[in-house]
């Protein structure tokens, strides 16, 4: 069974980006800890990054058919998209949000967010070890 971990815009400079907020840890990093966390537990882990939204969309579709949960840190999306809710809500598996930064600790536009009107949970600020307890969540929700 396959956990999908979808990252929105901009996340690939994760390590380069703004270092003193979201870490100088890479995507690279988020997949090791998440298969260390799967492979044992009879999952994989498939990470997944676009700067486009559509394509967001389109994994999320697939998603469907080929995951059993998804993970996703929708970065700045998760504020302003009903594209990516309403996406999310064709999906029937559990969904995790996952924040690196705590967004409730920044700008008020960073505390609302669409994707939480469908997510099972929702981790903010832990870094990326909230991805891998996010992999941990759904390995026990799936059984
Ligand atoms: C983020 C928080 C968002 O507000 C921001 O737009 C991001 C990353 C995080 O992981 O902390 O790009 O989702």
């Amino acid at each position: 069974k396959t956990i999908y971990i979808l990252n929105g815009p901009n996340l690939n400079l994760l390590g380069q980006r703004q270092p003193e907020i979201y870490g100088r840890e890479t995507l690279a990093d988020v997949e090791r800890l998440c298969a260390d966390v799967a492979t044992p537990a009879g999952f994989t882990v498939r990470l997944m990054q676009t700067n486009h939204e559509g394509q967001m969309i389109d994994w999320i579709h697939a998603a469907r058919h080929e995951a059993a949960a998804i993970v996703i840190n929708p970065a700045a999306w998760t504020h302003t998209s009903v594209a990516l809710l309403d996406a999310l809500h064709t999906f029937e598996g559990p969904v995790i949000e996952v924040h690196i930064s705590n967004v409730h600790k920044r700008e008020e536009f960073r505390h609302h967010s669409y994707v939480s009107l469908r997510a099972d949970g929702v981790i903010a600020g832990l870094g990326i070890e909230g991805y891998a307890l996010a992999v941990r969540r759904v390995c026990s929700l799936l059984g």
